[in-house]
């Protein structure tokens, strides 16, 4: 916690132009996530450094200022067998609205206010599983616009409340139909009244991958000192994935870019899309990956129990998936830096049977 006796306030990294948040701790200046380049410096040190970037007056912030910025972890037990490859993960559900969509939904909905698109007399309408619905509804609720969500009816009963919550209006959908069936319901619905509603859209528009080239590429390749070697990320609607890959592939043609997906069309990888079978969003650009992997959801339910037990994170099953990959990866590539993305936590999962299957 930052209180009166501890300072903070933001820098502009010089490396990469993104805004990187610290306080003051017991005599030592920390970023946001104490991971990068100020870490462990003495106080007096880093306010020089400080002193000699862009430094913003400190005090409080907005909320949506806490989007992105988060940190790298280290894998540590699940790599045991691969001494030479570090495998890194973005810790994205430290967004305010718990997940990776937060760096979405903000610039899908900053972009459509740049565009005169979205004001206070529209009604936001989109589809979403889950994750990009609670970041919509906790950016909506602070700027006051109003929200509308299509979802399949069965979503998670935690994803539910969250959205509730907030009060957001939801609209449920055919649970056969899946995801699918949401987008159709929300395009007849923006099709019928364009002036009432802004359909943001989040499967065609591309601001939506780039949040990720402007600011998730950007803070990877800082964070590892450019010296990764391999990106791993999971295919929902493509942002992460299409606008990460891109921006890195420009940063350093040498690296190398895996999608994920689910095996099947029936799946249980929360906020993953088998692509051969679903609608394709409009964003997806299946040329750039130099590798697409395909996952089983009880694998990845088994990986995510391990996470939680041998690594202490708490992720959903997405993230089960997504290192299920990077450790392919590393036992064909036996040397280098993979960073993946661990999209949310667990406990918009807890209700799933699958954590009792694993009881010890
Ligand atoms: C849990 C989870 N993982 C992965 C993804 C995929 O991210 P993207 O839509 O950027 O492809 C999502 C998207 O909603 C998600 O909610």
């Amino acid at each position: 916690m930052v209180g009166p006796d501890q300072p903070s306030g933001r820098f502009l990294s010089p490396v990469s132009g993104v805004a990187v948040r610290f306080t003051c701790c017991s005599g030592q200046w920390l970023t946001k996530r104490t991971n990068s380049e100020f870490s462990g410096l003495m106080a007096h040190k880093a306010i020089s450094t400080l002193k000699s970037l862009s430094l913003e007056a400190p005090g409080p912030v907005d909320l949506i200022s806490l989007v992105g910025n988060t940190p790298l972890l280290r894998i540590q037990k699940l790599a045991r067998d691969f001494p030479e490859v570090e495998i890194l993960a973005k810790a994205e559900w430290e967004n305010p609205g718990g997940s990776v969509k937060d760096r979405a939904a903000l610039n899908i909905i900053l972009e459509a206010e740049r565009a005169g698109l979205m004001n206070r007399e529209k009604i936001l309408i989109d589809s979403t599983s889950g994750n990009t619905g609670i970041a919509y509804a906790m950016i909506c609720a602070a700027r006051g616009y109003r929200l509308k969500i299509f979802m399949p009816s069965n979503a998670s009963i935690e994803r539910k409340r969250i959205l509730h919550a907030y009060g957001v209006e939801i609209v449920y959908t055919d649970p056969m139909e899946g995801s699918d069936g949401a987008i159709r319901r929300v395009r007849e619905l923006a099709e019928d009244n364009p002036e009432l509603y802004f359909y943001a859209n989040q499967y065609d528009n591309p601001a939506n991958w780039r949040a990720h080239y402007n600011a998730t590429a950007p803070e990877i390749f800082e964070q590892t000192a450019g010296r990764l070697t391999h990106f791993v990320a999971g295919l929902g609607t493509s942002g992460t994935f299409v606008g990460t890959s891109r921006r890195l592939r420009e940063l350093n043609p040498q690296i190398r870019c895996i999608s994920v997906q689910p095996d099947a069309p029936f799946h249980g990888l929360e906020g993953l899309k088998h692509m051969p079978t679903a609608i394709q969003p409009a964003i997806y650009d299946p040329g750039l990956a130099d590798e697409n992997i395909e996952i089983p959801t009880e694998e990845a339910y088994a990986m995510t129990l391990r996470l939680a037990r041998e690594e202490g994170m708490l992720v959903g099953i997405s993230a089960g998936a997504a290192m299920i990959a990077a450790l392919k990866v590393a036992a064909k590539t036996g040397k280098g830096v993979i960073v993946t993305i661990f999209c949310d936590s667990g406990d918009k999962y807890l209700s799933e049977r699958f954590w009792e299957e694993g009881k010890r």
